[in-house]
Parts: C-alpha cells; sequence; structure tokens
C-alpha cells in the first residue's frame, strides 16, 4: 500500500503549517486548503507559496462553498483539519461540521483527523465553564463523524509546549521568567507536554496506522510528564538560578477568573488552565481499548523533552556569545579560521566555543 495523500486544512495555522511539513518531510502527497477568504493576507500567501515550493499542491476551497470543500475532500485518501480552537487567537471547532458533510458526499476518505490536538474532551470529567465550550464543540464534531461513518482518528496531545512549557505553566505568559514564577496549588499535579513539531510527527505516522483506525491516539511522551515544580526546577538547572515562588491557591485563581474585566475568551483558557494545573485533567485517567499512546506506537520518533524545549529560551548562551565578541578580538578570528585553533578561554567563553563548533 503507498502513502496515503493527505490534505491539510487551516495549514497556515499554529499547528497547521506544522501538520503540513511533517505530511512532506514523510513523503505524502500533500493537498493545502487556499481559502479566497485569506484575501491580501501576505503572510498566510507566502507560507502557501513556501508549501507549494516545498512540493505540496495548493487546492482552492472555502467553508461557505459546499461544492469546493468536496471538490477538495476527493483528491486525498486522508483529512487533517487543523482549525483554530483557541479562545484567545480564534475558535472556529463547529465549523467542522460543513467538512464534516462535505467529507460524507465525498464518499472516499479512509481517515478524518478532526482538529482536536489538547485535552481528550471524551475523557474529561466536570471541565471548568466556561471552558467547557471547547471540549462540547469538539464532542459535537465527533458525534457528527461518528454518526456519518466517517473512519477517524482523534489526537489528543495535551499541553503543547510553546504554550505551557514557554510560560512555565502560568496563563499569560509564554517566556520563562528569570526572577519569579507562580505555583498553581502545590504545584505537583502532573500534566504532559508535547513540542508542537512532535505533535505534526506524531499525528502524520498516525494516518496509515491501522491500529489507531477509529481510536484516540494519546501523545504522553514518558519524560515529558512533569509537574508545575518539575518543570520550574529544570528551568532552574538551566540558568543556575533558583526563582522566587509565589503560590496561587484553586480558590484565588478561580475568583480571579470572575473578575470584571477578564474577558471571555480569557476566562476559557484560564478554565482549561485550571483543569490541568489544579486537577490534573491530562493524567488521571489510563489509556484504555478505545486508545493508543504515541511513544509507544512510534518509539522511533526522537521526541523533544522539556529539558530541550526550554534551551530554547535560554538566552545565557546567546549572551555570552555576543558579550564574547564585544570583547574577545580572537572571536573574530575564531570565525573566519577554518580549522579553528583551540584557545585557552574562560568557562564562559569555552562554552561559547563549544556551542560555534557544534
Ligand atoms: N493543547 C494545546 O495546548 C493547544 C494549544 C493550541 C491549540 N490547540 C488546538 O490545536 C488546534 C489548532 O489550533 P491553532 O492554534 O493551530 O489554530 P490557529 O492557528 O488559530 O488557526 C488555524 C487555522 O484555522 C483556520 N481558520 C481560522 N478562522 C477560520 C474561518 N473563519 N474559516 C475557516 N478557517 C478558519 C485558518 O486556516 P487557513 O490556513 O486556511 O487560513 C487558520 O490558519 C485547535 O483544535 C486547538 O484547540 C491545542
Amino acid at each position: 500500500m503507498g502513502k496515503s495523500k493527505v490534505l491539510v486544512i487551516g495549514g497556515t495555522g499554529y499547528l497547521g503549517k506544522r501538520l503540513v511539513k511533517a505530511s512532506l518531510a514523510q513523503g505524502h502527497e500533500t493537498y493545502v486548503l487556499h481559502r479566497p477568504e485569506v484575501g491580501v493576507d501576505i503572510d498566510k500567501i507566502e507560507m502557501l507559496i513556501s508549501f507549494k515550493m516545498l512540493g505540496a499542491h495548493l487546492v482552492p476551497g472555502s467553508f461557505t462553498d459546499h461544492k469546493s470543500l468536496v471538490e477538495a475532500v476527493k483528491m486525498v485518501d486522508v483529512v487533517i483539519c487543523a482549525i483554530s480552537g483557541v479562545h484567545i487567537r480564534s475558535h472556529n471547532i463547529l465549523l467542522q461540521l460543513k467538512l464534516v458533510e462535505a467529507i460524507k458526499e465525498a464518499g472516499n476518505v479512509k481517515r478524518f483527523l478532526p482538529s482536536e490536538f489538547g485535552t481528550d474532551p471524551a475523557r474529561i470529567e466536570n471541565a471548568t465553564e466556561p471552558g467547557k465550550v471547547t471540549f462540547d464543540d469538539k464532542m459535537v464534531v465527533r458525534k457528527a463523524i461518528e454518526k456519518g461513518g466517517i473512519p477517524f482518528t482523534y489526537i489528543s496531545a495535551n499541553c503543547f509546549a510553546g504554550y505551557f512549557v514557554g510560560g512555565l505553566c502560568q496563563l499569560g505568559k509564554i517566556l520563562p521568567s528569570r526572577d519569579s514564577v507562580v505555583i498553581h496549588g502545590d504545584g505537583n499535579k502532573k500534566a504532559i507536554y508535547v513540542a508542537e513539531d512532535d505533535i505534526a510527527t506524531y499525528t502524520i505516522k498516525t494516518i496509515d496506522d491501522p491500529r489507531t483506525l477509529n481510536k484516540t491516539l494519546y501523545l504522553r511522551p514518558p519524560k515529558n510528564i512533569l509537574s508545575q515544580r518539575e518543570v520550574v526546577h529544570k528551568w532552574e538547572k538551566l540558568i543556575g538560578k533558583q526563582l522566587h515562588k509565589i503560590t496561587l491557591s484553586k480558590q484565588d485563581f478561580l475568583a480571579s477568573m470572575k473578575v470584571e474585566d477578564v474577558e471571555y475568551a480569557q476566562q476559557v483558557g484560564m478554565s482549561h488552565y485550571h483543569d490541568v494545573l489544579y486537577e490534573g485533567c491530562l493524567t488521571n485517567f489510563e489509556i484504555g481499548d478505545e486508545g493508543e499512546e504515541a511513544s509507544k506506537l512510534y518509539p522511533e520518533v526522537n521526541y523533544t523533552t522539556v529539558e530541550d524545549f526550554l534551551k530554547r529560551y535560554d538566552m545565557s548562551a546567546i549572551n555570552a556569545k555576543v558579550t564574547f565578541q564585544h570583547h574577545h578580538p580572537r572571536l573574530h578570528q575564531y570565525l573566519l579560521c577554518p580549522t579553528p585553533p583551540i584557545y585557552s578561554l574562560s568557562a564562559s567563553a569555552s562554552n561559547t566555543a563549544m556551542d560555534m563548533k557544534a
């Protein structure tokens, strides 16, 4: 059996662009929906063109034009939708009902992966309001898929590392601080963090895998199942400094959501953080017969650990290089010299030299 042809919808989005690249990298003939509504959004157009240059096919189609969706779907075997679902960005999960109708009419799709990529909406009990809306909407789409007899795989990707690890699990932060951190409750509830590129890799790995047909694929890379305190500790080790910890109780967190000037979209995000960090909703269940775990199915994927992900934010190495460049004329020599001599350098400078060799 050859590799499936893949259509990515929402391909210029935060996750979507990674899905397109992963699909191409894994050798799938890849199609990307080009919506006329994109108009003159130059960033999106440039991205679509870059996909084309990498070998993807651009397919015109719109959620307001049923026929165009049916035609797009007919070109492929697998449809992956990464339409927006984060309220603070935009939220269009229910638009997928139109896509479900198109897939039903086209009748050729071997697998549909709807826009999920987070908490398993079927496994979260008592989701906090108003964030429950995300899970309710995703369940509406699931029901339509299953009622329509469409073969599916749901991806439960847990926490996107860029959102959660980057901000040391603090809402509203996506860069790790070097002085203080707010700890949610006792900070010991375990969550699961997955680098966005790895989410895309696992997602594409699974599309032709019979083991995940009509199942949920949970992304639980074992080294990335960590509490907030463990994430913070890894950061502290990296920067060689302890952060000042400010504890935020569950009651105070919930009360802060209800403050008048907190917008609805923010409240939705806060409820999700509450469920993950105070309730431990990602790790309080075992994967049963209806699911599979990605790192077990695809052990060949060398996933990014939280530790390695955090290294992206450690500016000290970069600062050391800059300082070195300014203050050590020998660096200039080093850069120009094709086989650099080994200098006797100070501790930080020798790290710099090692970095540059790498
Ligand atoms: N677990 C986590 O931590 C986490 C974090 C973030 C997101 N997620 C999930 O990941 C999925 C993708 O989210 P994202 O943040 O990557 O999405 P996004 O970047 O906000 O948007 C993705 C795409 O949605 C499409 N879109 C937006 N408005 C549309 C409209 N009115 N009509 C048709 N298409 C529209 C656009 O596609 P075009 O390319 O066609 O313009 C856009 O590029 C969602 O299900 C979200 O819930 C999970």
